[in-house]
């Protein structure tokens, strides 16, 4: 694992998103895993601002990490719209190549496993962005969570519905329910990039970074993996 700490967010950003451009230029058909939060947004503003530059995401596609269950088409806060407003609009990746898990079926039970398959049939994601919660929960793996779940339905803790509530009028209106990819499906990405920012991530950050392996810090999960770059800034850096 490689642990990089910067004293600034967007300078985290910039790091991130050299990884994601070299993946760009060099690959004919680059497969992004992304991830929503505010953690990830320095990454976005900064693809942004290359794509303006020129640099071009025609080719690439995207899988998203999660989604919330029962949240209607078209939502301001679906994470299929947060990713389509804070990245994909503003570049040239075609609509169809972007997705996500499809909290909206009617089978919702079964959306988890084509999900699945879809990554597979793509190749599998070559580099996922991901953050971290202050619970050291990974997409929207509570802990609890089997290190080696696939993508399925997971209820939220009322701590996670309730650091996301700022995203909508009340804590009421956040969704009990979620589709996400599980730890195991996380893990087969050839490449992960986490960022966290802030003392409330710190605690979550030590104990991903030099804690046990356990699943209740779903997080920890990424020791079992190859290739991880872990962004800090100074502050969520703060515990180790
Ligand atoms: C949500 C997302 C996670 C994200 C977490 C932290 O729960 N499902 O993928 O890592 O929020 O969000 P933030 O980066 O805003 O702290």
């Amino acid at each position: 694992m490689e642990v990089v700490i910067r004293s600034a967010a967007a300078e985290l950003g910039a790091v991130a998103a050299d990884s994601i451009e070299h993946l760009v230029r060099t690959h004919d058909a680059p497969v992004l895993g992304l991830a929503t939060g505010s953690s990830p947004l320095p990454v976005y503003a900064e693809l942004v601002r290359r794509h303006r530059a020129g640099l071009t995401f025609a080719h690439v596609r995207t899988f998203s990490l999660d989604e919330y269950v029962g949240l209607p088409l078209g939502h301001p806060e679906s994470y299929r719209e947060v990713v389509r407003r804070e990245l994909t609009a503003q570049l040239d990746i075609l609509d169809e190549n972007v997705h996500g898990p499809d909290g909206a079926s009617d089978d919702v039970a079964g959306a988890g496993a084509r999900y699945d398959a879809a990554i597979e049939a793509a190749g599998g994601v070559d580099l996922q962005i991901l953050g971290i919660g202050s619970d050291g929960h990974l997409a929207f793996n509570e802990p609890g969570s089997s290190l080696v779940s696939r993508t399925r339905v997971k209820t939220l803790t009322q701590q996670t519905r309730e650091d996301n509530a700022r995203f909508f009028d009340s804590v009421d209106d956040v969704p009990h329910h979620v589709l996400t990819q599980g730890l195991g499906t996380v893990l087969e990405a050839r490449h992960l990039v986490l960022l966290a920012a802030g003392e409330a991530k710190a605690e979550a950050v030590a104990a991903m970074v030099e804690g046990p392996l356990s699943s209740f810090c779903p997080a920890s999960v990424v020791q079992l993996h190859p290739h991880v770059t872990v962004l800090l800034d100074d502050a969520a850096a703060s515990r180790l």
